[in-house]
Order: C-alpha cells, then structure tokens, then sequence
C-alpha cells in the first residue's frame, strides 16, 4: 500500500526535474540584445499605434486629458476606481497650492467574482451603491454649497475609446471582468444611469485608466512625471504626447498641445518575446484567449498560475514529487496559487526554505517536502519573475524613447501591488533597466511608487476639469 512506500526522493525523479526546470530557464531567457529588440518593438508599435487605429497591436488611447493636476486645484472631488481585484471610492478636499490636501477619505471594497460575469445593470448598480452609501458619510466640513452638484472622477481600468474626457465606449473587457453588453456602450452612461437609479446626484466630470490616474496622482506632487504604469491584476502604461505627435488625432476636435496616451500595453506582443507552452496553455483557458498575451507572461492575475502550472508540470512529468506523496488534485485548479504565494517564495531566504514548505504545505496540503523539491519550486518562481520584471523594464525603455528628449528627467509614476511588495520582482526590473539604459542615462529615469493614487488621480483631474475653478487652472 502507499504507506509503505519510502517518503524519500527518487534520485531519477530529482534529475529529470532539474532538466525540465532547466529547459524552463532556456525558454524563459531574456539577455539584454533580446530586451532591446522588444523595446525597439514597443517603440515601433506605439509609433503604428499613433498613425490610425488598428494600424497597430498598441491600441494607443487618446484621453482628452488637457490639464495635468499641477496643485492649484481647490474643492471636494469624488474618486471611484473600478478595474482591479480592489474597487476603492474616495473624497477629498483640496486646498490649493499650499495646502494642496485638506482631508482625504476612502474605502476599499472587493468586486464580488460573479458581478465581474453578470450583466451591465448589476455590475455598475453595484458600485453606485457603494458609492452612495459611501457619500452619505460626507460630513458638514465638506462645505458643498448647497444645489452644488458633486463632481466624480472615475477610474475605469480597461480599453476605451473616448471622443471626450467624460464619455467612452469599451473596446474590450480584460483581466477577469466579462460582460458582454457593455462592449461598445458609453461606460459613463452606464454609470451615470446606475447613480440615477440610486438618486445619486453627481457628475461624472472625467473618466480615465488607472495609469492615467496614476500619472495625474504623481503629477499633482512633480512636475517631471510623465508616464504612468501600473503593475498589478493587469499591467499597462500610459505617458505624455504632444498631439502634434498623433496623426490620428480627430480633425474636428480642439486640440490641446499634449495629451495623455493610453498604450494598453497589456496586449502588446513581440516576436522576440519568450514564451513557453505553460503560457500557451494559460492563455487558452483564460477568460480572454488571444488577448492580453503580454500582461499574462507577468502581471498579478496570472504570474502564480504561470508557477502552478510549471510545477504540475514537474511533478507529472518529471516525477518532482516522486516518492513524496500522490500530486494533489487541486495542483490542477487555475489560481490556487497566487503571485503573492510566488513572491513569499522567491525571497524565501532560509536555509531550509521554510516559507516555500509553509506555502505549498498550506495550498497544496504537501507535508516535509525535501529541501531539494523545495529549492526547485524556488527556482521556477525565479525564472518566471525575472523574466517577467525583465520584459517590463524593456517596455519602459520604449516609453522613455518615445518622450526621448523632451525632459531631462523622466519620472514614471507607478501603481500595483506586483511592484509595492514584490521586492525581488522590483529589483529585477531595476537592475535590467540599467543593463538597457547604462548606469548614467538610468538615473534619469526615476521611477516613484504612488500608492493607490489612480483614484486620487482621477479626482484631480476632475479638479483640474472641472468649470468650476476655471481662473486657477495651471
Ligand atoms: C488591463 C487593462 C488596462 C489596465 C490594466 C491595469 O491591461 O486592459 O486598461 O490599465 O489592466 O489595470
């Protein structure tokens, strides 16, 4: 019977996994002459992406953003920032350049899984809810004068095709989110229709992407930021244009001298990507096959399934748990896994790799396994990771020679817990933009943490849009 099979490893089970996990790392590589030739590609598509639409797999969103939050802005402004994991709605208080934030609130809630599938009306009734009841904590220091309206800023964290600040039609959903209804329709429509329902009077003054938020929230504090990027359930950039840059810019619009370009950078693609079947196969029982390739070789909703899958992989046909135990049915299940799972450990540093035993005795029910299964599992979260940090640092390479000259500085403004608390994942990002860039035109590049700040980016900008402040606006 299986108790009386030896818990010991099976030597030949050990070297196979070596090679598999070899063959991984081979697969998974990204020297620096492949990172220039994807950053060069990133360029490339943005530049296509700017001449018409479809021109390119960077969809290159214009935002009609016109004024970047620069301080002056004074008033309550509302926040809601729907796309992620999280969903967060927040007010604040500005008071001007000197002041800048009076008071600042806010409350985090989670999407309920099925909402993210079920149907326009429930998805955006949901949210007005919160948003309402979260409004009815508004305390009299908030000095609304009175039959003034309240102004929202909305974050809306997916592809959007706007002719104007406040309107856009959803191009696609992404991540986990999949209604099918909602494609095409005017998303602020939807939520404007969904505040009515919940007699909520407010006005939607800007809707923007999260990296759009978060550009604006690491404006408000410097000047010198120009990009923001986020690296989180999804990943995706966006950065300064001079529209004179933008060919497709519509003829019959105004047109302000810079704007903010959201590149969706999510579904990018280079030939010279790595890729392996583990990603293949990810990509094809995901909820949106075919799409996103880019953002699921890395981003927080899908770097631990990438790792859960490498180690069944492992261990069904490489016998990494050979001798161990049977391999646990839920080794099968998307997800169970998770990135933070992954970066618990990756920084596992003891000497017995106790975090990865915890991790994979408290997922997967696996007991005492060896040390040597235990730095394998280590080693696969590795490769994954630095790859992924790697492919990151090349697409912001293309960013910043996309700005090129323009600022002496450039600052990217960035968001998402893949890079607040991933520390190995962020280092690895660092330490590849130097091989890219060199040590001295590196420094140039600061990249600056501005958590949460795509809600509050998106309350500023409806500061800096709104009509109610006109003569301060920068
Ligand atoms: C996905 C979305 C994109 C968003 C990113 C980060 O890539 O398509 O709009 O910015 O996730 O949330």
């Amino acid at each position: 019977s299986s108790k009386n099979k030896p818990r010991k490893m099976i030597p030949k089970g050990l070297e196979a996994a070596h090679s598999m996990r070899d063959k991984f790392r081979n697969a998974c590589a990204t020297p620096v002459e492949t990172l220039r030739k994807i950053s060069q590609d990133m360029l490339s598509q943005m530049e296509a992406g700017l001449q018409s639409d479809g021109e390119s797999r960077l969809r290159m969103l214009l935002s009609f953003v016109e004024h970047l939050p620069c301080g002056n802005e004074t008033g309550l402004f509302y926040g809601l920032d729907l796309g992620g994991t999280n969903f967060r709605v927040l007010r604040v208080q500005l008071g001007g350049k000197e002041k800048r934030i009076l008071k600042q609130e806010s409350k985090v809630d989670s999407i309920p899984s099925e909402i993210m599938t079920s149907t326009n009306e429930e998805l955006f009734d949901y949210i007005a809810r919160v948003l309402a009841d979260f409004v009815a904590t508004e305390g009299v220091d908030c000095n609304l004068i009175l039959g003034q309206k309240r102004e929202l800023g909305f974050t809306f964290s997916f592809p959007v095709s706007q002719e104007s600040l406040n309107s856009g039609k959803l191009v696609k959903w992404t991540k986990g989110f999949a209604i099918a209804e909602t494609i095409g329709q005017d998303v602020v429509k939807e939520l404007q229709a969904a505040m009515e329902r919940c007699k909520l009077d407010m006005h939607v003054i800007a809707m923007v992407n999260d990296t759009t938020g978060t550009l604006a929230g690491g404006r408000y504090w410097n000047e010198d930021v120009m990009a923001g990027l986020i690296l989180g359930t999804g990943s995706n950039a966006c950065y300064v244009e001079q529209t004179s840059e933008i060919p497709k810019w519509p003829p019959s619009l105004p047109k302000p001298e810079e704007t903010v370009i959201n590149i969706e950078w999510g579904h990018f693609w280079s030939p010279h990507i790595p890729k392996t079947e583990i990603d293949d196969d990810l990509d094809a029982e995901s909820v949106h096959p075919g799409q996103q390739v880019f953002e699921k070789l890395f981003s927080g909703m899908y770097l631990g399934d990438i790792v859960r899958r490498m180690i069944l992989k492992l261990a069904e046909q490489a016998c990494l748990l050979g001798g161990v135990t049977e391999i646990p049915s839920n080794m099968a299940t998307p997800f169970v896994l998770r990135t933070r799972d992954v970066s618990i450990m990756h920084e596992d540093e003891s000497e017995n790799l106790e975090n990865v035993a915890r991790v994979m005795e408290t997922i997967f029910g696996l007991k005492e396994l060896p040390l040597e299964v235990r730095k394998v599992i280590k080693d696969v979260c590795e490769i994954t990771a630095a790859r992924g940090a790697r492919l990151v640092a090349a697409g912001i390479v293309g960013i910043v020679r996309k700005i090129g000259g323009r600022k002496k500085k450039i600052c990217i403004a960035i968001d998402g817990s893949l890079y607040e608390h991933y520390t190995k994942f962020r280092a690895k990002l660092h330490e590849a933009l130097v091989e890219l860039l060199g040590q001295e035109a590196a420094a140039k590049v600061v990249i600056e943490l501005s958590k949460d700040g795509s809600g509050l980016g998106a309350a500023l900008l409806a500061a800096s849009h709104s009509k109610k402040d006109l003569e301060d606006k920068c």
